[in-house]
This record gives C-alpha cells, structure tokens and sequence, in this order.
C-alpha cells in the first residue's frame, strides 16, 4: 500500500503551511508515502487535445509526465495547495486537471481510492481544499477529511507590509501595525490545524488498513456526483 502527498505551494518546504500540513497527515497514516512538492515544477493545464482518449496516457511532455506512475501506483491522495484568489493555485490546478488522462472509456484507474484535501490561505484555507474535494468526486475519489489552516501571506515578508493598504497586515491589524515574529502565522503552531492534520492521518491509515472496498466507495461517489449535478 502507498500513498501519493502532493505539496501544490511553490514555497520552499520549510516555509510552506501546506507542506507541513500535507507531510503532518501522510505521517500519521502509519503507512508507506511519497511526498511530491510541485515548487518549481514546469507543469501546463490540459490542452483539450484528446491524445489521452484512446488510452488514458497524456501525450503533453512536461513534468506531470514522470509523475504519472506515482498516481497510478497509490491507493489514496493526500493533496494540499495554498489559497490563491480564494481558490487553488494555478500549478495544482494544472497537476489536477491533467487527472483528465484517467477520464476515458473504461478509465477507472482511480476510481474507489481514497483521498484527503488540505488548504492553507493568509486569510483562509478552505477554498482550495474544498476545491480538491471536488477535483476528487470528479474521479470518484472519496474526501474522508479537509483540513485547513493559515498561512503567512507575503505581505508580512515583502518589506512593505506595515505600510501597505491593501496588505493583510493592515488588513488585520489596522494602519499602524508594526509586523513581529509572533503575528506571522504558521500552522506549526496552530494545535487546531495540526491536530486536524494528524486526525485525518489516522482515519486514512484506518481505513487503507481495513481494506476498504473500491467498487462500493466508486458507487458512493456516482451517487454523489449525480446527486451534485442534479
Ligand atoms: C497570488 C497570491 C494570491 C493569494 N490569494 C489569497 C486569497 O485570496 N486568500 C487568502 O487567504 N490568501 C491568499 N494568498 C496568501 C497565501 O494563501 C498564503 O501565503 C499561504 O500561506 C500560502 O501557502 P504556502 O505557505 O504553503 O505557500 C495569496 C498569495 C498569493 C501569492
């Protein structure tokens, strides 16, 4: 059993909320992982060119190739992105939506896995992970938890966030904020993210370790799916 970790921040793994947060779950999981980061990886949208439909291979050459394998060979997902514009950032948006190689005829390469959806925003995290959630039920991959946390926005960090007006740092603490150490978030230290995090670690590993069943979680998921475009 193995579990694919995707790290959609293009921020250096020291410095990124969704890394931690991604790293924090897979190591609670008990079970063997890989943890991709997408920071500087060349990866474009799908192109709608159709080379994938007789065979569910993308015919695009760029790095989303070499990381074909690793999503074919895991039994579940555990995928985090930062919140760009109250949604996911362009990157993993473009790993995601090349997913669409697995779309045709047959193609049930992921169907019934299992995945956990993880969102880290200056403001707010929730909106790229419910965005995974949904990335997800187009597979019929099941969302057994969404965990969430704040980020340290640039603004604390580009050398114009105390004066800045349309900044966070103005934003949460008004016009004469004088930026320290201990007002930059970080998830480390926020128990509720971490401990979400590690819960959701626990309940993956459980159910990979119960042998969970593919076909009644793919049905599950149908069902959601045709519950959410009606
Ligand atoms: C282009 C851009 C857009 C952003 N938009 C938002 C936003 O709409 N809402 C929000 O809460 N944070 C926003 N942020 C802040 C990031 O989500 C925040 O810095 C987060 O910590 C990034 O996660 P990371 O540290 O793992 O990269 C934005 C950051 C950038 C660079």
């Amino acid at each position: 059993m193995k579990i694919l970790g995707i790290s959609g921040s293009s921020r250096k793994k020291d410095t990124s909320g969704v890394y931690k947060l991604v790293k924090t779950v897979l190591e609670n999981t008990g079970i063997e992982y890989d943890l991709v980061s997408l920071r500087g990886k060349k990866i474009g949208g799908c192109i709608a060119c159709l080379g994938c439909a007789k065979d569910n291979i993308c015919k695009v050459s760029d790095d989303m190739t070499e990381l074909r394998d690793k999503i074919v060979g895991a039994d579940a997902y555990v995928i985090g992105a930062p919140n760009y514009y109250s949604g996911l950032n362009a990157v993993t948006h473009a790993f995601i939506e090349r997913w669409f190689q697995f779309r045709h005829q047959g193609g049930d390469t992921l169907w019934g896995k299992l995945g956990i959806a993880v969102g880290v925003g200056g403001m707010d995290g929730r909106f790229p992970a419910d965005d995974i959630e949904k990335f997800f039920l187009y597979s019929f991959i099941e969302t057994l938890a969404k965990v969430s946390g704040q980020g340290a926005a640039s603004c604390y960090s580009c050398g114009y966030g105390e004066s800045c007006a349309v900044g966070i740092p103005q934003m949460l603490y008004g016009k004469n904020v004088k930026i320290t150490n201990e007002m930059i978030p970080d998830v480390s230290r926020q128990p509720e993210a971490m401990t979400s995090a590690a819960d959701a670690g626990i309940l993956l590993g459980k159910r990979l370790k119960s042998g969970h069943d593919r076909k009644v979680v793919t049905q599950n998921m149908q069902q959601k799916m045709t519950d959410m475009m009606n």
